[in-house]
């Protein structure tokens, strides 16, 4: 599938058959969250797959903002000591959000190319998660991308026009490329 394509398609997808996905599905999943830029290259990531029902049906427990029971999800976590030891602050604060979040966008769209539904869920109790997890103080759960055989697929939310939000060359020449 071409990567336009797997944009336009992909859509959060928050109700799922019981099909598991494979291992060898999640290993490319994955594969693309490494492959992900990231600030300086510091890679203060860590990405927990979990495919276990029981231990999906905990995380939902404390995840308001996850939909549908999904047979597979990733929880992109940020790996603080790495982050501060490389990239001081600036680098555990707002570096491995921006980092994770491509790693996540990269799941989402290689989850699509195979067929996947996905859906990058921000709405869950950190410090529950980490628990559950068992993660060390230093590993910080910030996103939860769950996969899975989509049951639907809503239609797509409607976007802002390319006019509205895009400004060229200096702010105020918004869809205004023309007649400049
Ligand atoms: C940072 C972030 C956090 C999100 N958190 C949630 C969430 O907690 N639960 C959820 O169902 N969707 C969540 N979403 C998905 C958005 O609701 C969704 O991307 C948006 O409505 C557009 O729909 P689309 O992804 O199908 O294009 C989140 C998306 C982003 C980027």
């Amino acid at each position: 599938m071409e990567v336009q394509e797997a944009i336009r398609r992909r859509r959060s997808i928050r109700r799922y058959t019981e099909e598991r996905v494979t291992h060898e599905q999640l290993q490319t999943i994955l594969e693309s969250a490494i492959w992900a830029p990231s600030g300086g290259n510091i890679q203060a990531w860590l990405f927990v797959a979990v495919t276990d029902e029981r231990m999906i049906r905990d995380i939902k427990a404390f995840a308001p903002g996850m939909f549908g029971l999904p047979p597979a999800l990733v929880v992109a976590c940020a790996d603080l000591e790495r982050a501060r030891a490389r990239g001081g602050r600036l680098g555990a604060e707002v570096l491995t959000i921006c980092d994770l979040s491509m790693a996540c966008q990269n799941m989402m769209l290689v989850a699509c190319s195979l067929g996947l539904g996905s859906c990058v869920v921000r709405s869950f109790n950190q410090t529950a998660v980490s628990r559950l997890l068992g993660l060390p103080a230093s590993i910080r759960p910030e996103l939860l991308v769950t996969l899975g055989t989509p049951a639907r697929i809503p239609p797509a939310p409607p976007r802002r026009p390319l006019e509205e939000v895009v400004h060229w060359e200096r702010f105020g020449s918004a869809g205004s490329r023309e007649g400049r």
